[in-house]
């Protein structure tokens, strides 16, 4: 008597929406409630950006946060750029970097070397990995002895963040 019920309460539930919506791959319409002062200023966000309307803003936010939120699973496949600042005068720094780079050959695809000036060397690195490697490697990079300024920049694969 009580597995009839239990089924209807099911069917009751995924009717409701948002179980239903979520598997669709076209536009999805969904209610946020959200404080007035914060709608008002991501519609001032949304003006000052360019966007045409604040579905788009709202789009972008939502793809900012996913990928952020990516880059702290350790096993997510992530790409990015590794952005050097060095002296090349610097004792070893070159070597230590070379090393580095050449250690972690599969992971970082690509590299571009700016001499800035008679110092200075800017390299960025593209990077793709799982998330956890990549940062790995980004430290080892930034922390080696004579550089000066480093960042990772992550981003998605992009083979799962719908567009
Ligand atoms: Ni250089």
């Amino acid at each position: 008597m009580t597995t009839p019920r239990r089924i209807d309460r099911s069917d009751t539930f995924v009717k409701v929406g948002t179980m239903r919506t979520a598997k669709s791959d076209g536009v999805v319409r969904f209610t946020v409630s959200v404080p007035g002062p914060l709608a008002r200023q991501l519609d001032q966000m949304t003006r000052e950006k360019g966007y045409d309307n604040r579905s788009l803003a709202v789009a972008d936010l939502i793809r900012a946060g996913l990928v952020e939120h990516r880059q702290n699973l350790g096993t997510q496949e992530i790409a990015g750029t590794i952005t050097l600042l060095y002296d090349h005068h610097k004792q070893h720094v070159q070597a230590t970097l070379t090393d580095i780079q050449h250690d972690h050959h599969h992971i970082i695809i690509s590299s571009l070397h700016v001499h800035l000036d008679h110092h200075n060397c800017l390299e960025v690195l593209v990077v793709r990995g799982q998330a956890a490697t990549v940062k790995k490697i980004a430290d080892e990079l930034i922390a080696a002895k004579g550089v000066k300024h480093g960042k990772l920049t992550v981003t998605s694969t992009g083979k799962d963040l719908p567009g």
